[in-house]
């Protein structure tokens, strides 16, 4: 089928990616020249596990063309996709003009034979009906282009007007770093809309995906696709990430009192999540839940439940409780360090979770804020940002090159994120290096007993060791 992928960001590039490597003809388009120029010479202009492989060869088989022409890529693509970003505004609220942008210019460029205009961005509930009313604006404004003021359309140009279209929500449920994988390994696929036409495109777009054709475990039942009401699609997406942010605030609320009563949090999420009502996932505590949808979405669902008059007072917990948790390495140096001013701390880890380059909401970034707030000196090794440089968002913090010259010197490490080369690293040599081997896992994912071993002082994050 042919398919155009507007916004090539975290979510874009990879759905263009993996629907080309499923045999569908894909034009991506995005507004950002850099990123496009980048993209056409095979370059991923993020860092996504498996998405530069499936990208040049996408590329070789011809499957996948980039563009900045917006006008092209609409006249494509039978199915329409908007995946471009809702960042957070400062009242909590999403901010949807990119979607609006690209909804008018697809209506402005809509032409020949019906089409589905795919809404993958998260976006507020009843964004579907906006973004149809945006399209038959932008539908509007092309046709005063066309028509002199007054005049009659000839035929010709009604019959370049006459765009036939449905638009359907599709949130992605994709996680960064495991992005690929995901997309090929859905848990569910939701179709939001009244169309039953557009549904049935949808469901043979998505077809090879159902059958897990591409599947780690392919003898596994075809995916569930749940086909729902627009409303209820993007109410979905909104849930399903409030749940688990939810979640985790929970089980950090639950380290909270380990810590003080003296137990193992670690053990107790074990105890719990083998419930299978709890189930064992979203279940780590550590430092907190960051990144560039969590706590944008759960803003934007408490703001909304606030326009429509109910507050959200669950949420609000979780965002209060997530606030706190983002300080507990900060509070943990304290009681270790007591005074923090003109000491030095090393991070391990920058990214808001490993297997990604994002920092967007990453909590290293109040943590340095915070450090320096107190007189600290703060360095950072960071397995990708270390590596490619991408510093987007950050000061206050010297990124150093590796493990060994972050410690040196160090009054005390705080593991940030848990990159799975951090389990391995010479803890022993590192010990040697710093002026005081302390350690705070912010993620309890280090081994206790090795770092004691190592000559450090371990204190993790509801765990008494
Ligand atoms: P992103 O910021 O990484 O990418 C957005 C892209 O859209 C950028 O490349 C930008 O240049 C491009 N863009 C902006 N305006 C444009 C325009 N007018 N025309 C063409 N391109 C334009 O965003 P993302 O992280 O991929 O998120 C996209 C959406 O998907 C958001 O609504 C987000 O909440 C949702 N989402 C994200 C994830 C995730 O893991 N990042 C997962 C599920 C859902
Ligand atoms: C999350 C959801 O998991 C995806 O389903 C969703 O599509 C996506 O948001 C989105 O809407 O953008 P993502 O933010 O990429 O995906 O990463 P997660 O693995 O969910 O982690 C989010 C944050 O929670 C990270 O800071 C992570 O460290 C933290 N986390 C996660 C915990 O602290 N404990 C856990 O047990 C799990």
């Amino acid at each position: 089928m042919r398919v155009c992928v507007i916004g090539t960001g975290y979510v874009g590039l990879v759905t263009g990616a993996c629907l080309a490597h499923i045999g569908h003809d894909v034009i991506c388009v995005d507004n950002n020249e850099e990123k496009v120029k980048l993209m056409k010479s095979g370059q991923s202009p993020i860092f996504e596990p498996g998405l530069s492989e499936i990208m040049q060869s996408a590329i070789q088989t011809q499957k996948i063309h980039f563009t900045s022409d917006l006008a092209a890529g609409v006249s494509h693509g039978e199915i329409l996709f908007i995946a471009v970003g809702t960042p957070p505004l400062p009242t909590g609220e999403s901010d949807t003009r990119y979607v609006e942008a690209v909804a008018r210019g697809i209506g402005e460029n809509l032409n020949g034979g019906y089409k589905v205009i795919v809404n993958k961005s998260t976006v507020p509930i009843g964004s579907g009906d906006w973004v149809r009313m945006l399209v038959l604006d932008g539908i509007v404004e092309r046709q005063k282009t066309l028509v002199p003021a007054g005049g009659v359309p000839s035929d010709e140009k009604l019959s370049e007007f006459a765009a036939e279209f449905d638009v359907v929500s599709n949130p992605e449920f994709l996680r960064e770093g495991s992005a690929v994988h995901d997309t090929f390994n859905p848990d569910r696929i939701v179709l939001g809309g009244n169309s039953q036409r557009a549904v049935a495109l949808m469901e043979q777009l998505y077809d090879p995906i159902v059958q897990r054709k591409y599947a780690e475990d392919q003898s596994l039942p075809p995916v569930p696709i749940l086909a729902t009401d627009l409303s209820s699609a993007e109410m979905i997406k909104y849930a399903a990430n409030a749940f688990l942010a939810t979640k985790i605030s929970f089980i950090n609320e639950v380290a909270n009192i380990c810590d003080r009563v003296g137990a193992d949090v670690t053990q107790v999420a074990k105890g719990i999540g083998l419930d299978s009502r709890i189930g064992n996932k979203f279940l780590q505590a550590g430092i907190g839940w960051g990144g560039s949808c969590f706590p944008k979405d759960v803003s934007a669902l408490i703001h909304t439940a606030d326009d429509y008059g109910y507050e959200a007072q669950l949420l609000k917990s979780a965002v209060s409780v997530n606030e706190r948790q983002r300080l507990i390495a900060l509070e943990k140096l304290q009681q270790v360090l007591k005074i923090l001013k003109g000491k030095t701390v090393g991070l391990l880890g920058l990214t808001f979770k490993p297997d990604t380059d994002d920092l967007r909401d990453a909590p290293a970034l109040i943590l340095i804020e915070q450090l320096n707030r107190l007189g600290a000196k703060v360095k950072a090794y960071d397995p990708i940002i270390s590596q490619t440089g991408m510093r987007h968002g950050l000061s206050g913090v010297l990124v150093e090159t590796d493990a060994e010259r972050l410690a040196d010197g160090c009054d005390a490490l705080v593991l940030v994120t848990e990159w799975q080369q951090f389990s391995t690293l010479d803890y022993l040599k590192m010990a040697k290096l710093m002026a005081h081997p302390v350690i705070i896992d912010g993620r309890n994912f280090l081994d206790p007993e090795t770092l004691i071993r190592a000559g450090f002082q371990y204190v993790g994050v509801g765990r008494q060791r």
